[in-house]
């Protein structure tokens, strides 16, 4: 099951008619930090509209992949005059990539809309090269807000227990013990963690300067518990195949089998499980295939 973003107004709801601009600069500098400033490919799973898509610019080839066409649709008006980028309509519960391909991989602000952790983490391990970099961020049930609901018996699911908590459909919390036994049983080492958003309240954001609130978020960051609504963790790929060196479409395969693709006009064709998938300038759908 997928939470379906297509056709949403995620980007003017959200981002641009609601007060997140606290979120989206703590979020930067979590990523800043865990980012390799440069390499040879990048890609962001579940980008939507692109929001973060110059911290990228240090990439030789940048990918944002989505679910929803139609978000990827304004990442590719805000990102696609420049050649480095590719768009990618796909699943990461099938993801279109040959083993070993990509260098770092970011996922933030998509873990908690996964029923099947187990099954997307083990597909973005497949896709990265040895050595790469994994940040993913994820929605932190132990944190200090539902600590105090529950405490008052405002709210029924205990924040200390492992298995994840579905608070609306398709939107899950997570415990950061049980989000690092899935991490390390899909093969990723996890090589730090750090808590992001401390600061999210209603009452703060209206009475606090955004650079103050900032300033403290960036130092919470560096040493306080994951008690935050938000953790960020970077994660080592310590071995596999490394097909980095692929370049252009070769390093596409089909999302069904994982075989080969040819180009042949406007559309990749699979000769093996017989799929088709349309290609629009930098544009791959392999959501549906043709
Ligand atoms: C809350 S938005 C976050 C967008 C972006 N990461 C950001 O932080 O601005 C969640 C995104 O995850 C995408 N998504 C949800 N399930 C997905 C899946 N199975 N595969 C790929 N993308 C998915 C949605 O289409 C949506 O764009």
């Amino acid at each position: 099951m997928i939470c379906d973003y297509e056709g949403s107004d995620y980007k003017a709801r959200f981002w641009q008619n609601a007060d997140r601009a606290y979120e989206d600069a703590v979020e930067r500098v979590a990523i800043a930090k865990f980012l390799p400033p440069t390499g040879k490919r990048i890609i962001e799973i579940g980008a939507g509209f692109g929001r973060l898509g110059e911290m990228y610019r240090g990439y030789d080839e940048i990918i944002l992949l989505d679910y929803s066409r139609s978000l990827l649709d304004q990442a590719r008006e805000m990102w696609g005059h420049d050649p480095r980028f590719k768009f990618v309509a796909a699943s990461v519960y099938e993801l279109p990539f040959v083993p070993g391909v990509i260098n770092t991989a970011l996922m933030i602000r998509v873990m908690h809309h996964m029923a099947d952790v187990p099954a997307a983490l083990h597909q973005i391990r497949q896709m990265m090269a040895a050595n790469g970099t994994f940040i993913l961020e994820f929605a932190n049930k132990r944190n200090l807000k539902a600590m105090a609901r529950y405490a008052l018996g405002k709210q029924a699911w205990s924040p200390y227990t492992p298995e994840p908590v579905e608070f609306v459909k398709l939107n899950y919390d997570f415990h950061p013990q049980w989000m690092g036994e899935q991490l390390k049983q899909a093969g990723f080492v996890t090589q730090q963690c750090i808590p992001v958003s401390y600061l999210r309240a209603g009452v703060l954001k209206r009475t606090l300067p955004l650079n103050m609130m900032v300033g403290v978020d960036k130092t919470l960051q560096g040493f306080a518990p994951l008690l935050a609504p938000s953790v960020f963790s970077r994660n080592q790929i310590p071995g596999g195949p490394d097909a980095s060196a692929l370049t252009g479409e070769a390093i596409f395969c089909s999302p069904k089998s994982g075989a080969p693709l040819r180009r042949d006009g406007d559309m990749l064709i699979c000769d093996a499980d017989g799929t088709r998938w349309r290609v629009d300038g930098n544009f791959y759908d392999f959501k549906e295939a043709g």
